[in-house]
């Protein structure tokens, strides 16, 4: 059982010569603070016994990595400042160590109390009686195995940690970042327009409406944990929309704030909202902007009642209101109130999507999101199987809201077309194409050409004279 490792032996030549090499690491020794002062950690570890490694008299270089320190299987660890492996004296000597074990367990270093906790991603993980660790066992959002299995299966978008997605569950993904309800059938078969290409019309391959439209086009917001995407795409569409109608006379970005927090009849603020409900409210009452009335950015878990509504209004003839409070944010002043007309639905058809986008600026879509679209991090969008040979709980969808912003087409490896829209989300400028996305177009991907909608920002003359 006693035997020297090799490089002991080097260590052992070099001695003679008066090593320094071995006189520091006799130092470090010396000057280390002993091992289990308070017990023995990691008990049931195996070390010399791993190595078969025992030496005699002092040995400095029968050492082991311990825990982030060093420990040793020679004699001389066995002093009154003890660096013994934890295995040492049942391995090395065959008898009981003299120090008790420590209960707890141990994480990256650290020594944990029972019931102590560390979370692993999403998971919370509790250190039990045993010494062991038990962690719950919830689908996370940001799935490693889902990233890695997308971006080896060339599925044309590339996967990757959202950072702001990190440590949530996928239910709470589902539950928090989306917030679109579903519109009943008879909402979803109203109001159709269909819009006619004329005979010859030939659409571009490609177009963005901030090319079309500089300077009239809004960056993403962030709902942040609100499941809000009602509000938010409303209010970018509608933001847009107003700019590109009043000639780039009036530029505001809308108030989702002002819709989650007004526009609460049959709607859910953070808990989900319709896009008929908030189009109505948009016609019939009006929102400030996003600069008087800011983004409260409440937290999923903050207690409590919705924030009340802060703004209000009054009609002062030709459908036109005005603002009665002031901003919500004390520095702004301007609480111009801005209305639209009553949304429009477009056809499914692709064709009639792009003719209205690029007419009339960027349109608003329902989208059924799955569990592997918070992953995505750029490429063409499509729901891939990647979660299908996995438990039920992996596979997870709800409905959400985005603005579609243009078009275009790309030519695969072998030779096909991949035709996409281009569309802004609400999780802020650092997911995906700096907020963006780009799915694939013409197959009713996610439904995200099954409810599409239009509108006309209400402009009247006097818009166009001011500000
Ligand atoms: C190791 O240390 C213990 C406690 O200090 C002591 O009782 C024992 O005799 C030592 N064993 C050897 C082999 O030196
Ligand atoms: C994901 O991002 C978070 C936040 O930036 C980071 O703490 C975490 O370590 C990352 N996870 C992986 C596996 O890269």
């Amino acid at each position: 059982m006693w035997r020297c490792p090799s490089g002991l032996l080097l260590l052992l030549l070099l001695a003679g010569q008066g090593a320094l090499g071995a006189r520091r690491g006799r130092w470090r020794r010396e000057l280390a603070p002993g091992l289990h002062l308070r017990g023995i950690r990691d008990a049931g570890g195996r070390y010399c016994q791993e190595q078969d490694m025992c030496c005699r008299g002092r040995a400095d270089d029968c050492a082991l990595p311990y825990l982030g320190a060093t420990c040793y299987c020679d004699l001389f660890c066995n002093r009154t400042v003890s660096d013994c492996c934890p295995d040492f004296w049942d391995f090395c000597l065959g008898v009981p160590p003299p120090f008790p074990p420590i209960q707890g367990c141990e994480h990256g270093g650290r020594i944990y109390p029972v019931f102590g906790t560390y979370w692993d991603n999403c998971n919370r993980c509790t250190c039990q009686e045993k010494g062991q660790w038990e962690c719950d066992q919830e689908p996370c959002l940001v799935d490693l195995d889902t990233i890695n299995a997308i971006n080896q299966g060339n599925y044309g978008w590339q996967a990757g940690n959202h950072s702001a997605f990190w440590g949530m569950t996928l239910d709470e993904g589902i539950r928090y970042r989306l917030g679109t309800i579903r519109p009943s059938s008879s909402v979803m078969n109203m109001n159709e327009i269909y819009t006619v290409l004329n005979p010859g019309e030939v659409l571009p391959a490609a177009f963005e409406a901030s090319e079309k439209w500089p300077n009239l086009i809004h960056e993403p917001l962030d709902q942040g944990n609100c499941a809000g995407s009602w509000a938010f795409s409303t209010a970018a569409v509608a933001s847009d929309r107003v700019s590109i109608h009043s000639l780039g006379h009036m530029t505001p970005v809308l108030s989702p704030q002002n819709l989650l927090s007004c526009d609460t009849h049959h709607q859910q603020g953070c808990r989900g909202g319709r896009l008929d409900g908030a189009w109505w409210f948009l016609r019939r009452r009006g929102v400030v902007s996003d600069h008087c009335y800011p983004f409260s950015g409440r937290e999923r878990d903050e207690a409590g009642p919705a924030p009340p509504c802060m703004m209000h209004s009054r009609a002062m003839g030709r459908g036109k209101r005005q603002a009665t409070a002031r901003c919500p944010n004390s520095h702004v002043h301007a609480n111009d109130i801005y209305q639209v007309t009553p949304a429009y639905r477009l056809g499914s058809n692709e064709q009639e999507i792009m003719k209205e986008l690029m007419e009339n600026g960027p349109v608003q879509a329902l989208m059924e999101v799955h569990e592997d679209f918070f992953l995505y991090q750029g490429g063409i969008y499509s729901h891939t199987p990647v979660s299908l040979s996995r438990p039920e709980q992996y596979r997870r969808h709800g409905t959400h809201s985005v603005k579609i912003t243009g078009w275009g087409e790309e030519r695969l490896p072998d030779g096909r077309t991949l035709k996409y829209w281009t569309a802004a989300n609400s999780w802020g400028p650092s997911w995906g194409e700096r907020g963006h996305f780009r799915i694939v177009r013409g197959a009713n991907e996610c439904d995200i050409e099954s409810f599409v909608l239009g509108v006309w920002g209400r402009v009247g003359m006097e818009d166009m004279g001011h500000h």
